[in-house]
């Protein structure tokens, strides 16, 4: 027996951004039908009730039912220092992450933020994110054993660092292939679990920890690497300084076996022409990060740019340079950077982006991200009118998409009905 959900359903037959607005359709007496954890098939209400009367069936009303959002780039450790006041990029990590992450030595409390995490995310209607975790393999166990009881599909790895921070902090190259490598070999491809590959950023590696961590993704090139690119203006002079060969930023990781169509690289704003061409040829994954290029003031993100040359982009949050969990609020803040670079993006391209576009980013697509089926029953359902400010201005809207595009702007978790994962409401 299947179940069947009843609201306005969203779906893509392409990329807004290459194909159109005409890629996005709501079909507003939608519904679809889930069996096993999947989405079986999409329809129109009257015609999957008639034709599976014997199915469980939840009227989710006018709400819109789509994927659930795919937040590609996230730190579950900063979690609990979220919208810490004052400091650009190097001083707030060294003022308020690097303190933070020390603390993930204890398994227990590695644990304890790791689920608080992952409930804070399912209640904004994320279903998947790609973490970093600590240098301390314990937290990614701690944020693998989360996922892995609340059923969830989830990206991370452990961050690398050999210079640059803490001691605490720091593993070596030597550790930092055999940790990662033991970790890889635990839980990549174990329920619905990747490892991700992930040298924190060229600051804070050694080339020989970059060499190290190139040789395994050599080694286990399936998996996706990821690591930051390019955030802020200081961070590029202090690359520059540090790696005094390399033709660019790109070029620290590119000389290292680092640069590759699996290699998913965080923020990307301040990129140089030879940048641009080598992670367009290479089919590299770019992940825009708006509330935390604001936050951190980093810059605005080339987003009409950067997807008119053809590159692949993701979105995400940032947690906790990000100020937010909310891939709502996410898509606002993109939406906002828009208007200040002349491209002010359609919601359709903002909730695709939140989808698909992460998924295709994090190449799960096949996986999680579309609405159609044989995909994962991965799914947001987004209240229209979740507050009397949403609710007036959704009551003067042209179109469905005005009322979309005032809950992008305005809403939060009061706005999500409805996460399901793997079928399961959660
Ligand atoms: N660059 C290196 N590490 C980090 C981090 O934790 N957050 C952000 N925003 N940028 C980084
Ligand atoms: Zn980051």
């Amino acid at each position: 027996m299947g179940q069947l959900l009843l609201g306005q359903v969203l779906s893509f037959s392409g990329d807004p951004f290459e194909d159109g607005l005409a890629a996005a359709r709501i079909e507003s007496a939608g519904a679809l039908r889930l069996e096993d954890g999947r989405i079986a098939e999409i329809g129109t209400r009257d015609d999957l009730m008639a034709r599976h009367p014997g199915d469980t069936v939840t009227d989710h009303m006018t709400a819109l039912i789509l994927p659930g959002f795919v937040d590609a780039h996230v730190h579950y450790p900063q979690t609990a220092i979220i919208a810490s006041w004052g400091k650009r990029l190097i001083d707030w990590l060294n003022g308020y992450t690097f303190p933070e992450e020390t603390r993930f030595a204890d398994p227990a409390y590695a644990s304890e933020i790791a689920g608080r995490y992952l409930d804070l995310v399912l209640a904004e209607g994320t279903t998947t994110v790609c973490s970093y975790c600590t240098t301390h393999p314990g937290s990614v166990d701690a944020v693998f054993e989360a996922a892995e009881a609340r059923g969830m599909r989830v990206l991370a790895g452990k961050t690398c660092m050999d210079r640059n921070g803490p001691e605490a902090l720091l593993d070596t190259a030597e550790r930092a292939y055999d940790e990662s490598r033991a970790l890889l070999e635990r839980w990549h491809g174990r329920a619905r679990l990747s490892y991700v590959i992930t040298p924190r950023f060229s600051p804070t590696s050694t080339e020989a920890q970059l060499d190290a961590l190139g040789a395994l993704w050599a080694e286990h090139p399936d998996c996706l690497m990821q690591t930051h690119l390019s955030e802020q203006v200081d961070e590029i002079a202090w690359v520059r300084g540090l790696f005094p060969e390399a033709r660019d930023y790109l070029d620290t990781y590119e000389r290292h076996g680092l640069l590759g169509a699996n290699g998913v690289y965080g923020h990307a704003i301040h990129l140089e022409p030879r940048e641009r061409d080598r992670l367009r040829e290479v089919g590299a994954a770019l992940v825009h990060c708006p509330t935390s290029n604001t936050f951190i003031g980093s810059g605005l993100f080339d987003i009409g740019g950067l997807k008119t040359e053809g590159q692949r982009v993701g979105l995400a949050t940032d947690t906790g340079g990000g100020s937010s969990f909310s891939m709502l609020r996410t898509m606002a803040a993109a939406y906002e950077i828009g208007q200040l670079r002349g491209r002010p993006l359609h919601a359709a391209e903002l909730l695709w982006l939140a989808t698909e576009g992460s998924a295709r980013a994090l190449g799960i697509d096949a996986h999680v991200g579309r609405m159609v089926p044989g995909q994962e029953a991965d799914l947001v359902v987004l209240d229209l009118a979740s507050t009397p400010a949403i609710a007036q201005r959704a009551e003067r809207a042209e179109s469905v998409w005005d009322q979309v595009f005032a809950t992008i702007m305005m809403g939060d978790d009061r706005a999500v009905a409805a996460t399901y994962v793997a079928g399961r409401k959660v």
